[in-house]
């Protein structure tokens, strides 16, 4: 029912001629995979990832995107602008966003209304520290991160947005949620879904994993009921890691 979508998140790595070549190996590589793929790179790489990646079965995403349509805002890129080059996806709350760049989730929200708007899907990023983990507060910052980074999103918007847990410990840690503890925290982001929305709403939406994903542990992720996908950081940079993981065996 829910399509296995795995993303590359290349975060700030790769020029333009690296990027071409990534993605020239993924398009070939990757042809015969029935998974939703996905890779983000830097706004520089876009445009030449796009057209090396036409006509693929790769999607193409931006990492970040402006809260507002133009102007004043030195340093931004529209959605406009992202569309122009080519992306079709934008990743927005990733948590280097908002724990290194200081983004709120008023901020993202914004962010999130407006590329709907405009016509991009988005990955809304959400997942704790592991202060608030050890906390015992992961449910009520995932709930506190959907229900301010959704607001005002209706359900018919819901078709365009995934989400990604990403727990901030594990990520480019080497640590990875055990996928029971993952499917748990995933299952109580959809019936959090479910409260926000409706139960129809809960059950269609994406809800991606990342942090350390490796080819080791994708499949045993992959396996649970409520893990749907991988967004993938350090393992999606070579050809050899990522394509294995974009293929797993479910
Ligand atoms: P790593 O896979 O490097 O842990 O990164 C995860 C991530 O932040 C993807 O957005």
């Amino acid at each position: 029912m829910r399509t296995p979508f795995i993303a590359g998140n290349w975060k700030m790595h790769k020029t333009r001629a690296e990027a071409r070549d990534l993605a020239a190996a993924l398009k070939e590589q990757l042809s015969g995979v029935s998974h939703r793929l996905l890779v983000a790179p830097t706004f520089t790489s876009i445009e030449t990832v796009a057209t090396v990646l036409e006509g693929s079965n790769i999607l193409v995403g931006a990492q970040n995107m402006a809260a507002a349509r133009s102007g004043a805002h030195t340093g931004e890129i529209s959605p406009d602008m992202l569309k122009d080059v080519g992306a079709q996806v934008v990743i927005l709350g990733h948590s280097e966003r908002r724990h290194v760049y200081g983004e709120t989730d008023e901020l993202i929200n914004t962010k999130v209304q407006l590329a709907l708007e405009e016509g991009l899907e988005v990955i809304l990023c959400i997942g704790e520290t592991l202060d608030e983990r050890e906390a015992g507060q992961v449910d009520q910052v995932n709930r506190r991160q959907l229900t301010g980074g959704l607001a005002g999103v209706d359900a018919g918007a819901m078709g365009r947005i995934t989400i990604a847990y990403e727990p901030v410990w594990a990520i480019g840690t080497g640590k990875t949620a055990t996928p029971e503890d993952a499917d748990t925290t995933h299952a109580a982001v959809r019936s959090i879904m479910a409260d926000l929305y409706d139960q129809s709403v809960a059950d269609a939406v994406v809800i991606q994993y990342g942090g350390s994903v490796k080819l080791d542990n994708v499949a045993g992720l992959m396996a649970k009921p409520n893990i749907d996908g991988a967004l993938v950081g350090g393992a999606s940079l070579k050809a050899d890691t990522f394509v294995p993981i974009a293929q797993f065996d479910s």
